[in-house]
């Protein structure tokens, strides 16, 4: 384990802004939670206390909603210029990058994501989600329908689209990328020109609080983003289930997902979902390994593996399996583990506790069902939540580590004879480039124009002339 020495010492912002209780925003004001409570937040590197946030429950929930529900049904934003919104989202990415390496040591400390990674990706990614975003605020178009009605074959109609925002909007989002995933949904949901409430994850709420004031400094009118700190069962469920909230977009697990649905059930909200994945990875005989044993590694490790999107299972073709395990095998094996803090450290620890005992449940699973650990499959050190870089040889389609997501640093690997099908890439990800599953790994895209259909609904307007 490194030493603190060597770690970036957190700037003055950083130390100011947990050396307080952070409070809740609604309708644009930072209060505390109706009860007064507030709730601590770890670093993942020591299991130190970083700070204290309110704990938002239901009176919250409703006070964000009300909040939310005003600015949408009488405030500037839904009505303000195309253009005028657009300068706003402009700004917010804008601020993001002026203030990014306070975002970053915040997203490090609070993940255990390394300060590079934060630095180079999460937070250059989550200004351009609103540079990009600022552009198609003045590009929001319906379109002219030439309509055939074949009982009035005498008049004449001019028939459009509109497209409008769907009103208020709940966020929920999870802690893997908490200053992203808040850019991912903040981004659309703002340009559209809808009203927010965003709950972002209990383990990680730092950045997201931190984001909201660059929002408001930027000039977004209070009431359009909420901000609630909560736990998923008194916070979470409260505002998924919401009457006054015309739609969700959640992000997490596949379980919680289907909670949302049942709960957006009663009044017909709308939903997305964006939830987990156990994403094939395939390597073929004729691949260039110099290309594909660093991508396989990479598919599965970036992140330290929680991601929804990892290369969890590697298929490899059967000539070429031991070169590529003992490949991947290799490269986890040189992953330098250490606090994400540490700029020398490639991987940081799993985000928590919770994440942390199910990470190496999964471990045991797999060697009593009789998976082979080729390296790695077991704790780092002895503070702090680290898991080695796995590799798991010998693995059935019955085991629970083939079948599950595990959301850590684990890769089970396993030869095939033959395919057939089309290949893809890992981890490339643009404010441009539609982003989301298909069955069980949810419903609509991130990203792309693609996810501004999320919060529009299309009016059909028809005028006899
Ligand atoms: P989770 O789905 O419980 O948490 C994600 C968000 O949902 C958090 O903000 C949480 O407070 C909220 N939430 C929890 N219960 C809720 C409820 N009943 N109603 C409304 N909101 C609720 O995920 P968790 O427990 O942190 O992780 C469990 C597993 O989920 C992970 O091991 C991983 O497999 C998967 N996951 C997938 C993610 C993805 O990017 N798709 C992200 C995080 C987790
Ligand atoms: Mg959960």
């Amino acid at each position: 384990m490194n030493t603190a020495v060597d770690m970036v010492s957190l700037s003055t912002p950083v130390k100011r802004f947990v050396s307080q209780a952070r409070q809740a925003l609604i309708d644009g004001r930072w209060q505390d939670a109706q009860s007064g409570e507030t709730f601590e937040v770890f670093n993942p590197s020591n299991e130190a206390v970083i700070a204290r946030v309110a704990d938002c429950k239901r009176a919250d929930v409703d006070l964000a909603v009300a909040a939310a529900r005003k600015a949408f049904d009488k405030g500037p934003w839904p009505r303000m210029s195309p253009s005028a919104r657009g300068k706003i989202l402009w700004k917010i990415g804008d601020l993001i990058l002026e203030n990014l390496e306070e975002l970053a040591q915040l997203e490090s400390l609070n993940n255990g994501k390394p300060i590079g990674v934060a630095r180079a990706a999460d937070v250059p990614l989550a200004a351009d989600l609103f540079h990009y975003m600022a552009g198609w605020a003045t590009k929001i178009e319906g379109s002219t329908i030439p309509i055939s009605v074949p009982y009035t074959p005498e008049v004449q109609y001019h028939a459009y689209t509109r497209k409008e925002p769907i009103g208020v909007v709940a966020q929920i989002i999870p802690w893997n990328f908490p200053l992203l995933m808040a850019a991912w949904k903040l981004g659309p949901v703002l340009t559209a020109g809808c009203t927010v409430v965003l709950k972002p994850a209990e383990e990680t709420p730092l950045s997201a609080l931190r984001l909201a004031q660059l929002c408001l400094d930027a000039g977004l009118p209070p009431g359009v983003l909420n901000v609630v700190t909560g736990f998923g069962e008194t916070c979470g469920a409260p505002l998924a289930a919401h009457n006054q909230v015309d739609k969700v977009a959640f992000t997490g697990s596949t379980e919680v997902g289907k909670l949302i649905v049942k709960a957006a059930a009663n009044d017909l909200k709308k939903v997305t979902l964006e939830l987990g994945g156990k994403s094939p990875n395939i390597v073929l005989d004729d691949a260039d390994f110099d290309v594909a044993i660093p991508g396989a590694s990479n598919a599965i490790f970036f992140n330290h593996g929680q991601c929804c999107c990892a290369g969890s299972r590697l298929f490899v073709q059967e000539k070429s399996y031991d070169r590529v395990l003992e490949g991947v095998s290799k490269a986890a094996r040189a992953i330098r583990l250490g606090p994400g803090l540490d700029p020398q450290s490639e991987m940081g620890p799993l985000v928590s506790k919770t994440q942390f005992d199910r990470v190496n449940g999964f471990l045991r699973s797999g060697k009593e069902e009789g998976a082979r650990t080729v390296c790695g499959g077991k704790r780092h050190g002895e503070t702090g939540f680290f898991v080695e870089p796995t590799v798991l040889d010998g693995t059935s389609d019955k085991m629970r580590v083939y079948q599950e997501e595990i959301f850590g640093p684990v890769v089970t690997v396993m030869p095939f004879k033959e395919v057939d099908d089309e290949l893809n890439c890992y981890n490339i990800f643009d404010a441009a480039l539609p982003f989301g599953g298909y069955k069980q790994s949810g419903w609509g895209r991130e990203m792309g124009s693609e996810v501004l259909k999320n919060y529009l609904e299309t009016k059909a307007i028809c005028m006899s002339i």
